[in-house]
């Protein structure tokens, strides 16, 4: 049977590895699955699709008057650019369409795999902050920053 989005959405946020930094390592009941999406909807946001199939989300939320790259992917496509391509495409709408002079993310410190993918991307840090669990590396990406 095929699973819709949002039950699809939900196996994701709550994979051990989705959701150690996204959410704190909290697993989310199938309702909160349901506020977070349509959140990330209301403002755009983009499914990742691999083979037909829905592998994660990505969006550039709105944050205090500025717009900040969220990603989360399943993981059973890490590793392979999956992330980054799509990260990209949010980027560039952010740039080219939304016209945005710079894009943020936040990064919590022991996420190695989410501070690869933002410097490749080309973010740079620009601070660190205070999160619930652990502290963040705060990120910028600049409109003219070859993304
Ligand atoms: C953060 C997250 C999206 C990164 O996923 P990812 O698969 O590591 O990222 P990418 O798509 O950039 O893939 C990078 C890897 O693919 C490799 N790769 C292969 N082909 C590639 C290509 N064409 N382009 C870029 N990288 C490629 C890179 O070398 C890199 O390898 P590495 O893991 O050995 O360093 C994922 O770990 C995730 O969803 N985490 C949980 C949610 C989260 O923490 N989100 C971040 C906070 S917003």
């Amino acid at each position: 049977m095929q699973l819709a989005g949002g039950d699809v959405l939900h196996a994701i946020f709550t994979e051990p590895g989705v959701r150690r930094y996204l959410f704190d390592d909290f697993l989310l009941t199938r309702v909160e699955t349901d506020g977070h999406v349509a959140a990330a909807v209301a403002h755009g946001a983009w499914a990742i699709w691999q083979d037909g199939r829905i592998v994660g989300l990505t969006s550039l939320r709105p944050m205090g008057g500025e717009r900040e790259l969220m990603i989360v992917l399943s993981e059973r496509c890490w590793g392979r650019g999956v992330a980054f391509e799509a990260a990209r495409t949010a980027m560039r709408h952010g740039f080219d369409t939304l016209r945005l002079d710079r894009i943020l993310a936040t990064v919590d410190l022991p996420n190695g795999r989410s501070h690869r993918l933002m410097t490749r991307l080309g973010f740079v840090p620009i601070g660190e902050s205070d999160g619930p669990v652990s502290r963040a590396r705060n990120y910028e990406a600049l409109r003219r920053s070859g993304t």
